[in-house]
């Protein structure tokens, strides 16, 4: 059977790029395997948060989660630091990650950008994500395209691990999308879409108002090519659209085009707005019933009581089969 194991870090708002590359997965999968998503709150402080800001956003990507659609009673919905497990797999599989392959992550060299002073944390920051995983003994793992790298080294550690001492992980999948697995800035299609840009107009959040919504979208990017044609090559910013148009339209990317065939630009950022709101505001209307709500303490509790009864034996088993005296 499959299982599914994937999580959005409470560092930001989340933007369209997380909806697109990782949320929008989890709803569909939901159906067919078992799933546990969880906020990866130790993740996010390993750079500063501020506490009060952590904690709102914590509350908003576990509440966005059932927005979205995920089912709590089907799913296992939790945080990260609520099941104590997580973390001390993770000092396990510190042990079993090399100085030199987390030095290789691109992650860690963007964020760090060669400075001394960044927290180690954000050093091992991929062995504890590696645990996040293999705690679950999850198959699959929906991500975005940036995550490949650390799915990569998952995988490795979990076969190191299982050569080393005993089979005990299950060697994981990503899952990536074909379409939407890399949305990219509105302001500039060379980079990612992130929480982090300083401009305000290069990403569209899951939260954002209508008006502010058709604004970004009025003054994303294109080309002075003037047609709304899908190529990376030539046409980066006009392709981003694209994509998340097409992602949150649910149509094909050639049946877009043909609707603008012979066009300008205008009527197409004006309709991909229309498009993104239309699939946002139920999402909105239903956060904003739960993100306050003793519910959603309620299934908080409850998730991390479910998961911690299945994070507890793999624990287990790693330890034993390293040798910690265990007494089970
Ligand atoms: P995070 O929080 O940066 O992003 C959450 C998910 O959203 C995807 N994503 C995007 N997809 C398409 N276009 C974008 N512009 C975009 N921006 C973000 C990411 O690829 C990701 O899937 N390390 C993870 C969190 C994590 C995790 C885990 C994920 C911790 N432990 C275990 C899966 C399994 C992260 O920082 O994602």
């Amino acid at each position: 059977v499959k299982r599914i194991l994937s999580g959005i870090k409470p560092s930001g708002e989340l933007n369209i790029g997380g909806y697109a590359g990782a949320l929008r997965q989890f709803v569909q999968m939901e159906k067919d395997y078992q799933c546990f998503f969880f906020v990866p709150d130790l993740h996010a402080i390993t750079v500063y948060q501020d506490p009060k800001e952590l904690r709102e956003r914590s509350r908003q990507i576990a509440a966005l989660y059932i927005a979205a659609g995920i089912d709590p009673d089907k799913s296992t919905i939790f945080m990260q630091s609520h099941v104590p497990a997580h973390a001390e797999l993770g000092w396990l599989m510190e042990t079993q990650a090399h100085f030199g392959e987390l030095s290789r992550m691109t992650q860690f060299k963007e964020k760090s950008g060669g400075q001394d002073s960044v927290s180690s944390a954000l050093f091992t920051y991929p062995a504890l994500m590696a645990a996040d995983i293999l705690i679950y003994r999850a198959s699959h793992v929906p991500v975005g395209d940036d995550q490949k790298q650390h799915l990569e080294l998952t995988r490795d550690l979990a076969t190191r691990f299982n050569n080393k001492y005993k089979k005990t992980f299950v060697v994981p999948e990503p899952v990536i999308q074909e379409q939407g697995s890399r949305i990219m800035g509105l302001d500039d299609p060379s980079s990612k879409m992130s929480k982090s840009n300083p401009n305000k107009s290069s990403y569209i959040l899951l939260l954002d108002k209508p008006a502010d919504i058709r604004k970004k979208c009025a003054r994303a990017v294109t080309d002075s090519e003037m047609s709304v044609r899908y190529d990376w090559d030539t046409k980066p910013a006009v392709s981003n659209l694209l994509e998340i148009y097409s992602v949150f339209s649910e149509e094909p990317i050639p049946v877009i085009e043909k609707r603008y065939e012979g066009q300008g630009y205008g009527a197409f950022k004006k309709e991909l707005a229309e498009v993104v709101i239309a699939k946002l505001e139920p999402i909105q209307q239903r956060y904003e019933e739960i993100v306050h709500s003793e519910e959603l303490d309620r299934i908080l509790k409850d998730g991390a009581r479910r998961a911690a009864e299945v994070a507890n034996k793999t624990l287990n088993d790693a330890k034993k089969a390293m040798g910690l005296l265990t007494f089970e």
